[in-house]
């Protein structure tokens, strides 16, 4: 048994809950009470499953998971200090983990960053000498001398050899100057003397930083409009990972809090030019996707974010977020989807822009963080609107709209209001969209407000089919009577939604490729990808989520990062469940379909179990004022709707078999 399973099995989640302040009362195999999460003391939402260790609130949180999730919701502890303190109380003793960074790859990184602070003040020397480029800059570009010295810029000079003279001169070996990313390897390396070359020639170089401030790497920009790529940035180094930094962020960090808002724009030069303007909230990514990382990075100062995009990369947010149902209609246009994952169109012609984020809703929901969009007026960037007028770009960015219904309207935009063959479409392909939105009283509004753009009755907006025969819970009237029996200490072993989840993430984490094609085949059949609520447990969950991120970078191969990335504080549950399905099959057919058929047993089990639970909250509501009424019925027909497609999918596949 795992470290954690030993956790679960010692503590009694009834008693954890309740020692919480929460009062349960016993209902057949659960237990209800007032959902600690949220405001309502009409209805008890919040339901304890004993047997399974877990929990889940039907109010308004809709959320629910382990002990471990318990605690860190209830408590604000991340999973390693909920760890700490349910090893604690179960009497369990933590393993001592490996420090992350051994000391002397720690001091690698510190010589690179020394590396990289003098070539700022190499590369500033070379801009205070030139006058050209300075002219460019003050004049064309607006930007004070201040502005200049504050974000560190400077210009490489014409040449191949300027930094790699200089700097060996300085001590520094050819290793250290190619490893932080200063100089580039020649391919065929006989016909020049030397092997290595400035990765920089007549540029102007902007320092990026981390959110702290230390150096990581640079994006330079050209000078003379024929070279290309327009921008240059470091490749990746140890020190320099594009989808974990956002650039402005150490200037940002503290005006995002104050104002409680982050702005996310596009260019580097943006970012400068609203600094210099009054506007320092802002940040921009490197020329690619904005990643979860890079959003949980925000969210540590706040919950808040606007995209101030192109419009026409506005527009392509919502063509991107329709990939569940859309998937087919847009492909000629986008091809969205292949084995590495989503892919988003290449919209510029060197192919290292930033492009769409198609997973910045499913990471929105999941870091509940909430994400508005603005467009840019036509043809100005962030950069040219603030030269034009200081106060536009307030006014803008109070036009911000949250990204659901800045979607509803790109996607309403592109059909014809006038055919109903086309307010169809718009419904089939905005409908799972707003079936995503996890607050129910928001999603409610979302469908009004479609029903009034689209001007047809809601109900008729998102008829559901019959519910299919679902087993009720005779013993739930039965309240009270027995006394609760102690967790088995097995508990861990004998759960089927356990065994299953074990099953699923062994296979992802040895062949995290199979991620992509199980959730083209959910697709396929209606259902939404894999997300970490599928799992149940909050170990599970975490694991989940390292096989999606090493499917979602092209730097490493998928396996080795996830080696590499198991969080410590789980590496003990990450082993076994390699070791266990370690003899697996070659990746073939048969595997991936074994693998979606537990997954959509999952989900069915699931989606089961939440109904049950869901009828007998109705009627304890009925009992009271009815208030939640509604807000059940609708969960109720969501489930209905799933279990429907679930079955569905299920004949499909056995059919196949
Ligand atoms: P833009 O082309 O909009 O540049 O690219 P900009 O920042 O507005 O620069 P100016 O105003 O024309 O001088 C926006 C961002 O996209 C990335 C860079 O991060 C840039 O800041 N980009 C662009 C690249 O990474 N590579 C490119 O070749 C072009
Ligand atoms: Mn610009």
């Amino acid at each position: 048994m795992s470290t954690i399973d030993e956790i679960k099995s010692k503590i009694d989640i009834v008693d954890l809950v309740s020692e919480a302040g929460v009062k349960l009362r016993k209902s057949g195999r659960s237990y209800t009470g007032f959902c600690p999460f949220h405001d309502n003391k009409n209805t008890p939402a919040f339901v304890v499953w004993p047997e399974l260790g877990t929990w889940k609130c039907y109010g308004a949180c809709n959320e629910g998971g382990d002990i471990f999730k318990f605690v860190m919701k209830k408590e604000g502890l991340d999973f390693k200090e909920a760890l700490k303190k349910l090893a604690d109380r179960a009497g369990v003793v933590l393993q001592a983990y490996e420090p992350r960074e051994a000391p002397e790859v720690k001091e690698a990184h510190e010589h690179l960053r020394v590396l990289l602070e003098d070539a700022v003040v190499y590369y500033r020397t070379h801009l205070f000498n030139n006058k050209e480029i300075l002219t460019y800059l003050r004049e064309k570009r607006g930007l004070t001398d201040t502005t200049i010295e504050i974000f560190g810029m400077g210009y490489a000079p014409h040449g191949y050899d300027n930094l790699l003279k200089k700097f060996t001169s300085k001590g520094y070996s050819e290793q250290e100057l190619i490893d932080s990313g200063m100089l580039s390897v020649r391919e065929d390396g006989t016909t020049h003397a030397s092997r290595v070359y400035d990765k920089f020639r007549n540029r102007i170089m902007i320092p990026i930083r981390d959110e702290n401030g230390k150096m990581a790497g640079f994006g330079a920009r050209i000078v003379d409009p024929n070279d290309i790529p327009k921008f240059l940035n470091s490749p990746e180094t140890p020190i320099f990972t594009k989808g974990h930094i956002l650039y402005g962020l150490d200037r940002a960090r503290k005006p995002i809090r104050t104002a409680d808002q982050a702005v996310i724009v596009e260019g580097y030069l943006d970012v400068i030019a609203l600094h210099q303007a009054g506007y320092e909230n802002v940040v921009s990514p490197m020329g690619t996707a904005l990643t979860e990382d890079q959003l949980r990075l925000l969210k540590r100062s706040t919950k808040k974010i606007v995209l101030a995009l192109d419009p026409d990369k506005a527009g392509k947010i919502a063509v991107l977020r329709g990939y569940e149902t859309a998937r087919q209609s847009v492909s000629e246009k986008f091809p969205v989807f292949d084995e590495a994952g989503v892919k988003v169109p290449a919209i510029d012609k060197d192919g290292e822009r930033w492009t769409d984020a198609p997973h910045l809703l499913r990471f929105a929901n999941q870091l509940s963080v909430d994400i508005k969009v603005v467009a840019l007026p036509d043809d100005l960037d962030p950069d040219e609107l603030v030269q034009r007028g200081k106060d536009e770009w307030a006014k803008l960015i109070d036009l911000a709209e949250p990204i659901v219904l800045h979607t509803m309207k790109s996607v309403i935009s592109q059909y014809d209001l006038e055919n109903p063959k086309d307010k169809a479409k718009i419904v089939q392909e905005l409908e799972p969209f707003i079936a995503g939105v996890s607050d129910p009283v928001e999603r409610d509004d979302y469908r009004q407000r479609l029903a009034r753009m689209l001007r047809i009755d809601e109900r008729i907006l998102f008829a559901t089919p019959t519910l299919p025969q679902i087993e009720t819970v005779k013993s739930r009237r039965r309240a009270g009577g027995q006394a609760r029996r102690a967790v088995p200490a097995s508990v861990a072993v004998v759960n089927p939604t356990l065994r299953i989840e074990s099953y699923c993430l062994g296979v992802l984490l040895h062949k995290p490729v199979l991620l992509y094609r199980v959730d083209r085949k959910l697709q396929e059949f209606g259902l939404s990808a894999l997300t970490v609520e599928d799992f149940e447990y909050t170990d599970h969950q975490l694991l989940f989520g390292v096989v999606r991120s090493a499917v979602e970078q092209d730097e490493k191969d998928h396996h080795h990062y996830v080696m590499t990335h198991l969080p410590e504080a789980i590496s003990d549950i990450s082993m076994e469940l390699l070791t266990y399905t370690d003899a697996l099959s070659p990746v073939d057919d048969k595997l991936i379909e074994e693998l979606l058929a537990r997954f959509i047993d999952l989900r069915r089990m699931n989606a089961l179990a939440n109904n049950n639970q869901l009828r007998f909250l109705q009627e304890e509501d009925q009992l009271q004022d009815g208030a939640n009424n509604k807000m059940y019925q609708e969960q109720t027909l969501q489930l209905a709707k799933l279990i429907h497609n679930l079955d569905q999918a299920k004949r499909k596949l056995a059919s196949k078999r």
